[in-house]
């Protein structure tokens, strides 16, 4: 185990760096893409529907890796930060997934994932430092609402888009777990102020990323 300290500049370098690498590099999935055998034949309206909504999902997972690393940085609980880091691990392979659908539909990634980094790396750090429970409840409420949103999505997708659909039902499978987890933990009720904010976070996000 490493058991250097680091100095805050060491750990605003290494935030940097991990955020540069989440929103230029091709992430790498541990685990293979659930994403069922190609061949599907898709109209080019709907090809360009699937793209759109990956898009969003590919924001939502670069958001999710600011949120987990924003609370990891501030939360303090040894505990708490190993879930997290193992959740990160999983949001990266959605990262990855969602990367890959991408480019097969021809689609390109959010010109705004830089904002929503940003934003969702300074909500992450303030739910950390909120203390244990309101942190937990801050993952299990982002888990629930990520949950209902990929819900929808897979309604909104054409049921040819088989490869997108098995994506985003691994991923909802995922999701609920690592609410399951922080729940487990002790994760609080949160305040509805701080809910509120994080749903119009992500009505945001959706609206951006669909178009830009
Ligand atoms: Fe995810
Ligand atoms: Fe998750």
């Amino acid at each position: 185990m490493d058991t250097r300290s680091f100095s805050p500049i060491d750990r605003l370098l290494g935030e940097i760096d991990k955020a540069i690498k989440v929103l230029t590099a091709p992430a790498h999935a541990a685990r293979e893409t659930p994403a069922a055998p190609a061949g599907e034949s898709l109209s080019e309206a709907d090809r360009i529907l699937s793209a759109r909504l990956m898009r969003v999902n590919h924001s939502g997972e670069v958001a999710a890796q600011a949120l987990y690393q924003g609370q990891a940085l501030t939360s303090r609980d040894p505990e708490i930060e190993t879930a997290l880091r193992q959740a990160a691990a999983e949001e990266n392979d959605h990262l990855a997934w969602c990367q890959l659908r991408l480019a097969e539909l021809d689609g390109r990634t959010s010109a705004l994932n830089p904002l929503w980094y940003a934003g969702s790396f300074a909500l992450g750090a303030a739910a950390g430092a909120l203390g244990r429970g309101i942190g937990l409840g801050f993952v299990e409420e982002t888990e629930r609402q990520v949950e209902s949103h990929l819900q929808g999505h897979m309604q909104r997708l054409n049921p040819a888009d088989q490869r997108s659909r098995a994506i985003l039902e691994q991923m909802k499978h995922d999701e609920m777990r690592h609410g399951a987890k922080a729940a487990t933990l002790g994760a609080a009720p949160l305040p509805g102020v701080l809910r509120m904010a994080m749903r119009l976070t992500s009505r945001l996000m959706t609206r951006g990323s669909y178009w830009l």
